[in-house]
């Protein structure tokens, strides 16, 4: 099976990335938000992305012009009707996620592949919101999209090795580096990410040492490119303990139980960045 058209579903910030990279490779692709708003600020944030690559003469004019025309907005769920793939980057919800893979399933063709851009939910649960869950697969691509190059691959309890190969290939096609991921809690990414960054809250919540020591130690010790905390504060601390909670109800762990001050800033609103103030103040 060959994929030529493509429907990415959300055009907030991880779908625009997935559409413009989708579009950069050649696909005629689709951009589908239910909120027209959003759908006209990620079109426009793509177009700026692309003129900005062109500025630093990665890709040139006419490049982005062939980009530009390959993509498409779209307001509703029926114009999958003749899409070979569908990616679903909506809000972290599986209510939401369920609703659109069920609605999907009516819409797209027999062949078509349904993939999710979730970041911990599971495939084998929304695959079961379908009558072809061998057919639906994770792609969880990393943000920002166009300059990350992982994508994870996450295979349902069902996902056939086809759908699994024609998503590699894609994957391929998309100049980003794919790797194979049961499905299980935080998947791989997140499985170890989260619980550094968790860890490194509790040396901070224990008194070990201060917000600024703990990320100083980890880019000058490891060579991070940027300490646990300021990384905490740009995913946002909220999605760092929903994902932390995933974990914990997951594997039922006492080694994945979410840190106090977590939860409290949370509570508190501070939430990193997107607040204004987490572990630093913006
Ligand atoms: P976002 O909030 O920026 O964008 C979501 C978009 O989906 C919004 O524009 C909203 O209007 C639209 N939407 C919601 N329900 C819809 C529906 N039923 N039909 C059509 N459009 C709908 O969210 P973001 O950050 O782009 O995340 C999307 C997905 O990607 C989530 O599942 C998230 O877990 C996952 N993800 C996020 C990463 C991140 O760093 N933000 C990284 C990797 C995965």
């Amino acid at each position: 099976m060959e994929i030529k058209r493509v429907m990415v579903i959300g055009a907030g910030q991880m779908g625009g990335g997935i559409a413009q990279v989708c579009a950069q490779a050649g696909f005629d692709v689709l951009l589908n938000d239910m909120n027209q708003d959003a759908l006209d600020k990620g079109m426009k944030r793509i177009e700026k992305l692309l003129t900005r690559a062109v500025d630093k003469e990665r890709i040139n004019e006419s490049d982005k012009t062939d980009t530009l025309n390959r993509l498409s907005k779209s307001s509703q769920l029926q114009d999958a009707h003749n899409c070979d793939l569908v990616i679903e980057a909506v809000v972290e919800n599986m209510d939401v996620k369920e609703k659109v893979f069920g609605e999907l399933d009516n819409i797209v063709p027999k062949h078509a592949i349904l993939a999710s851009n979730t970041s911990s939910l599971p495939i084998t649960e929304i695959a079961a919101a379908t009558k072809r869950p061998d057919q639906v697969i994770g792609m969880h691509f990393m943000n920002p999209v166009p300059v990350m190059k992982l994508v994870e691959i996450i295979r349902g309890l069902q996902t056939s090795d086809e759908t699994y190969n024609v998503i590699k290939e894609m994957t391929d096609k998309l100049s980003k580096v794919p790797v194979e991921v049961e499905d299980f809690p935080g998947f791989v990414a997140n499985r170890i990410l989260m619980p550094m960054i968790n860890e490194a809250i509790y040396t901070v919540y224990e008194g070990v040492s201060s917000v600024e020591d703990v990320d100083t130690v980890m880019k000058l010790g490891m060579n991070h490119p940027m300490g646990p905390l300021t990384l905490a504060d740009f995913i946002g601390l909220d999605t760092c303990l929903y994902i932390m909670e995933v974990l914990y109800e997951g594997f039922g762990d006492s080694k994945y139980r979410p840190c106090p001050l977590l939860r409290k800033y949370v509570k508190a609103g501070w939430l990193g960045k997107k607040s204004g103030r987490g572990f630093y103040q913006y």
